[in-house]
């Protein structure tokens, strides 16, 4: 078995993986959500680094020639460090990709306006990978962050469809469309997110495109397989997915389903 690794914070990172194993089925996965750090959108970048780190390393040693961060915070916190600093000395063979990169790639092609706004956790507006990758790739495109808290706590409560819920997306959609009138395209940058679509919907203006990352990082994942053949070759082929926590199995169990579309049996990792 070397199953491709799927990594998040917690539970975000099954929105993602459901797209890719919908994508891909072929491929054996292992997730991983490190549930008893979660959150890592309010950590400083030393802690999200070093905790990222070491479940990249749980990763390589259940065999993952390949590990995808399907959390947006851990790819703007430490994703290049591992990629540049760590992995040579590791093993240069194995590869860990983002989220960060594939989403900004394409972003700029959904604006008519030229200007993006961006929700996402503090951890992610802080390091500010969104406003310089969409500037190498639409250096025309205007970019307006939001950082929001309250959502990810909210949702991993399951508060995600109460009035106190509503009240924290109107806030910080009315706070990020006072930065500008002209955005058009609003990019969920956190895993997280998709689950609350229908409250960001309703708060946005109308008209304005809402843009969630699984399908998009499933399609990076199937081009980047085609055209890393010596990578694909090594990862296995009999479409079983394990999924493991840091923290308790019967919690993650009956919290999964909302995020991944079906219920979830895990075991637990200790890291
Ligand atoms: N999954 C993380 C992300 O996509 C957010 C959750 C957290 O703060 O840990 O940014």
């Amino acid at each position: 078995m070397q199953p491709i690794g799927v990594f998040d914070s917690g539970y975000g990172g099954l929105t993602v993986l459901k797209e890719i194993t919908a994508k891909l089925p072929q491929y054996d996965y292992v997730y991983l959500g490190d549930n008893a750090r979660a959150p890592y959108g309010t950590r400083s970048f030393e802690s999200v680094y070093r905790y990222t780190l070491e479940c990249v390393q749980w990763f390589f040693k259940m065999n993952c020639p390949l590990v995808i961060l399907a959390c947006n915070t851990a790819s703007a916190k430490a994703l290049r460090t591992i990629q540049q600093n760590d992995l040579p000395k590791i093993d240069p063979e194995k590869r860990v990709l983002g989220v960060i990169r594939p989403t900004t790639e394409i972003i700029g092609k959904f604006s008519k306006t030229n200007n993006v706004g961006i929700l996402a956790t503090n951890g992610t507006v802080q390091s500010e990978s969104y406003l310089v990758e969409i500037n190498k790739f639409f250096p025309d495109v205007n970019v307006f962050q939001q950082a929001c808290p309250m959502w990810v706590p909210l949702i991993e409560n399951n508060e995600q469809n109460s009035s106190g819920a509503d009240y924290f997306v109107k806030e910080y959609i009315d706070s990020l469309m006072e930065k500008s009138n002209q955005i058009d395209t609003v990019l969920l940058a956190c895993t997280h997110y998709p689950l609350i679509k229908e409250k960001i919907t309703k708060y946005l203006p109308s008209g304005i495109s809402i843009i969630s990352q699984g399908e998009i990082v499933a399609k990076s994942l199937d081009d980047y397989l085609k055209h890393h053949p010596k990578i694909e070759s090594k990862c296995s082929k009999n479409g079983k997915i394990d999924f493991y926590t840091t923290d308790s199995t019967e919690d993650f169990d009956n919290h999964a389903a909302v995020f991944y579309g079906k219920p979830v049996t895990s075991k637990h990792a200790e890291i």
